[in-house]
């Protein structure tokens, strides 16, 4: 064959479509990766996903909870806190009946407390029950214009429930837009301050627009909203913050199956796509040198890939440590699966952070968390 018709032939050949390219990559990838379990995850991805109605308590909260009420839809968190209770008054019970030795005591306390108190009392997110594949309508303004609950994937929220946040933080979101997440962060009340950044000024804008719906005036000055570059906020504002959330961009592995549209597997984003977890690895770095010496970092992404998850964070620990001699302490939040293993799908094996799995009976996610607890 002469190499002018190779030519030919490659510049006619049909491109494949940026979603079946997807596809093809995470066969083969995610098939080695989750084994037996791809089938189903895959059937999931493929599928309608399900949607959370986050509450906004900035609007006529009573009235927006009992219209989801009446749609049969649940607050997961506070269903989540139930969990706890039952366990402690099963705790109580065996308690009455045999005394546990004082070991037991211990481990069942140290279980029990760390849930209660590290979930955020003020964010509420209704979801409908696992096997309801029912939808909610978007919200409509309220007398003054404000939006009573914001539609997003349920799994969004729990990086923010793990990042902790506490009465008057000083809280930085560094990949914020389009704001789903910052929203709940402001839900909690918490935030003293709240720095919402972005690179990109279109997605900024939408940011804006968020807050426009979801605020009130007065509370749009707890918020401080920029479009640098992520990666240099280490430099910027170094060892300031309480808490970052560091919510990466990433192969939006659902986003990628279903879109052509902004789609990272188009032909001409292939570096982009390979370089992504060095802009992971570099923004997770960039978030913890932000934070204050005992401060908490989130990382999150919504891929299944092992390669963008685990590998960033333990390959930041490893850098803070030679580079900077900061040292980090990568939490457990295994209790996370307790609390809400009636809503969502968790992989029982991730080595750090936990991911939740897209099933059909709980089509979420995909979404992985780890939270880093900076110690120097
Ligand atoms: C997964 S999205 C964030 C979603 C957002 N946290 C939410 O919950 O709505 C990742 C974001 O990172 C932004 N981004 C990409 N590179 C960045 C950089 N170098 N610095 C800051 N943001 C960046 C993208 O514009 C994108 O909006």
């Amino acid at each position: 064959m002469t190499n002018s018709l190779i030519f030919v032939q490659a510049t006619t050949a049909p491109r494949i479509p940026s979603t079946r390219l997807a596809l093809q990559i995470f066969d083969m990838n995610y098939g080695v990766q989750f084994g037996s379990l791809w089938p189903s995850i895959r059937i999931s991805l493929l599928s309608e996903q399900k949607y959370g109605a986050l509450v906004n308590n900035f609007s006529d909260v009573l009235q927006i909870t009992q219209q989801l009420e009446n749609l049969n839809a649940v607050d997961f968190i506070w269903e989540s806190k139930k969990v706890v209770q039952d366990h402690d008054s099963i705790g109580e019970d065996k308690a009455s009946k045999s005394a546990p030795s004082p070991e037991t005591r211990t481990e069942l306390s140290t279980q029990q407390e760390q849930p209660v108190s590290s979930i955020s009392p003020n964010i509420k997110c209704y979801t409908f029950p696992k096997g309801d594949i029912s939808i909610f309508h978007p919200a409509i303004p309220d007398v003054i214009g404000i939006l009573g609950y914001y539609l997003l994937d349920a799994a969004s929220v729990l990086p923010v429930l793990a990042l902790n946040v506490q009465p008057g933080d000083l809280v930085l979101d560094l990949c914020a837009a389009p704001g789903g997440k910052t929203l709940a962060l402001l839900q909690t009340g918490c935030c003293r301050e709240l720095a919402a950044n972005d690179l990109s000024t279109s997605r900024t804008h939408r940011l804006h627009e968020v807050f426009h719906r979801y605020l009130p005036q007065e509370l749009q000055k707890v918020v401080r909203i920029t479009s640098w570059d992520g990666r240099k906020w280490g430099e910027l504002e170094t060892s300031t913050f309480d808490r970052v959330l560091v919510d990466v961009p990433c192969t939006n592995d659902r986003h990628s199956l279903m879109e052509e549209n902004n789609n990272i597997f188009m032909r001409m984003r292939k570096g982009e796509r390979q370089m992504l977890p060095r802009l992971q690895l570099e923004l997770l770095v960039a978030g913890i040198l932000a934070a204050k010496p005992g401060g908490e970092v989130v990382y999150s992404t919504c891929s299944l890939s092992q390669l963008q998850n685990e590998y960033v964070v333990e390959r930041a620990v490893e850098l803070l440590a030679i580079q900077y001699d900061i040292e980090i302490q990568v939490e457990d939040l295994s209790y996370f699966r307790r609390l809400f293993q009636s809503t969502f799908s968790f992989y029982p094996d991730c080595r750090v952070g936990e991911l939740i799995l897209p099933h059909l009976t709980a089509n979420f996610g995909p979404m992985y968390f780890c939270r880093l607890h900076r110690l120097n």
